[in-house]
């Protein structure tokens, strides 16, 4: 039997959702990002090292030295997504993700697993990404989960895919139950505040257009947030129905809430950072429930070994 990963290098780290979701599992060893608001989170919310850098750049032996065997990858999605230019692998944006692939086949990390938007499967990233993983000797699963199918009460479909040199199991696909998730939105969201309070003149502009979820409604779900939540008023992500102090009112969640949905756990925190900015950075992470699903497929956790 294949052993599971132990030493995780977790690469465009952001704020940790890989790092949660091994947690207990399996130590990281280093993570690595850009972003100095993400690290700094990153920072006060786990234990293993969190390195900013660019990727771009970054050297083969540099990587090796970690001694990880099993490199995660968030790679950014913008040059996939629907909104955008969809450069894929022209986009600056892949650069990174393209240094990675070129390391990965010098490195040969034991285990590779990546998460991207939907549409990254097909793409020519996907393309040199599956050529790399076959030419250094991988076998690889991939596929698209929603947290909803785990029963979380959030919508996040993204695509995944474990690779091993030794083999992988693939994750089994639970039976999709978006409208009886196992755990209420209630759990996940406080009280009123009249800080996230709705302006008035958004609600009257874009309120028939905005996905609205009732806070201790029983089946609800909350729609999946994206780094413009906050910014843009429509398609960013959900809006909180809660009685107010002047009655049912309408109200933004708190980072800390979508974190929470999110699978960060109630005790994560974005520390003094504006909501704006933590906003940005939940809405640009992951469902740490699907990444822990998924890595089952590395022998991860509790699901079957490869
Ligand atoms: C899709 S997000 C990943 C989020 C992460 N999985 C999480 O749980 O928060 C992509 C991340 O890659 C980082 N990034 C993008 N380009 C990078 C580069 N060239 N070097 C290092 N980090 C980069 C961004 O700052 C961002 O945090």
């Amino acid at each position: 039997m294949v052993a599971p990963p132990r030493r995780v290098l977790e690469l465009f780290a952001g704020i940790g959702g890989a790092a949660r979701a091994v947690d207990g599992h399996a130590t990281v060893v280093g993570a690595v990002d850009h972003d100095l608001r993400a690290t700094a989170v990153y920072r006060a919310n786990h234990a293993g090292r969190v390195h900013v850098k660019n990727l771009v750049s970054v050297k083969d032996d540099w990587l090796a030295a970690f001694d990880a065997d099993l490199w995660w990858m968030s790679p950014p999605c913008a040059p996939h997504g629907i909104r955008g230019a969809q450069a894929d692998v022209d986009d600056r944006r892949s650069a990174a993700f393209l240094r990675l692939l070129g390391a990965v086949r010098t490195v040969r990390p034991s285990w590779v697993a990546l998460e991207n938007v939907p549409w990254f499967q097909g793409s020519r990233a996907h393309g040199r990404l599956v050529e790399t993983l076959d030419a250094a000797g991988y076998t690889w699963t991939e596929g698209t989960i929603c947290p909803t199918e785990l029963g979380v009460p959030a919508v996040r479909r993204r695509w995944y895919l474990v690779a091993g040199r030794e083999g992988v199991t693939p994750w089994a696909n639970p039976a999709p139950s978006p409208s009886a998730p196992g755990r209420a939105l209630a759990d996940h969201v406080g009280p009123w505040r009249d800080d996230l309070a709705v302006p008035d003149a958004l609600l009257a502009r874009f309120g028939d257009a905005m996905h609205v979820v009732d806070a201790d409604g029983p089946d609800a779900v909350a729609a999946c947030f994206t780094r413009a939540y906050g910014r843009s008023p429509v398609y960013v992500g959900s809006y909180l129905r809660q009685r107010g102090p002047r009655g049912p009112a309408l109200r933004y969640f708190a980072p800390e809430e979508i974190a929470a949905l999110y699978g960060f756990g109630t005790g994560f925190s974005f520390g003094d950072l504006p909501a704006a900015h933590a906003w940005k950075l939940i809405g640009n992470s992951v469902s740490v429930d699907a990444v822990r699903h998924v890595l089952t497929a590395a022998g991860l956790g509790d699901g079957p070994s490869a």
